[in-house]
């Protein structure tokens, strides 16, 4: 299968995310594009689509808000998952606005959503982004989990692997 693998990232490091899944789809055997989601012009190339973004202030990056607007439709009729990254302080529950998230989800129909823990790194911040980050006690460091990443990058392979499986001519 064609998988679109579409990651907004303010500092990097959600898009290494995104790298560690579209690395688990390729071993898996699927053909895969890695595209910030602004330079998404199609979706209907692909069979199936991850879209992640980093979250700032409760929020989606505003291009990855865009990509599941503007291509609402066509992602609905494809397998889609999504996935943030926060910070490791954050309850999953709370890293996302609940309501955004949900109607993120329903927009494009998604599969699942999944939030992993993201990396802090004060000396690339802005002075706006370290006042927010220190009045929300952010916790410097590098705490993505890239086992759990590849794992869940797995399992997207093994779902649309056994989809494939199924509708293969005998
Ligand atoms: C100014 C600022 C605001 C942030 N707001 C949130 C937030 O609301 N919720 C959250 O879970 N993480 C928040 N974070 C943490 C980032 O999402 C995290 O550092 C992420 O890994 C950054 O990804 P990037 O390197 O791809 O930009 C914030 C970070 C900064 C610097």
């Amino acid at each position: 299968m064609r998988i679109l693998v579409a990651v907004a990232s303010r500092h990097g490091g959600t898009r290494e995310i995104g790298s560690v899944i579209a690395g688990a789809l390729l071993a898996a055997g699927h053909d895969v594009d890695e595209l910030d989601p602004a330079d998404v012009a199609l979706i209907d190339p692909y069979d199936a689509v991850v879209l992640g973004s980093a979250v700032y202030n409760g929020r989606w990056l505003p291009e990855a808000r865009e990509l599941a607007e503007r291509a609402a439709t066509p992602l609905s009729h494809r397998p889609v998952w999504l996935f943030s990254s926060g910070l490791a302080t954050q309850p999953a529950s709370m890293a996302n606005s609940p309501t955004e998230m949900r109607d993120l989800r329903e927009r494009v129909a998604a599969r699942a959503h999944r939030n992993f823990a993201g990396r802090l790194d004060r000396s690339v911040l802005s002075f706006a982004e370290r006042t927010i980050i220190a009045a929300a006690r952010g916790r410097e460091g590098d705490h993505r989990d890239f086992v759990a990443v590849r794992a869940w990058g797995e399992s997207i392979a093994q779902e649309l692997g056994a989809e494939l499986a199924a509708h293969a001519p005998l």
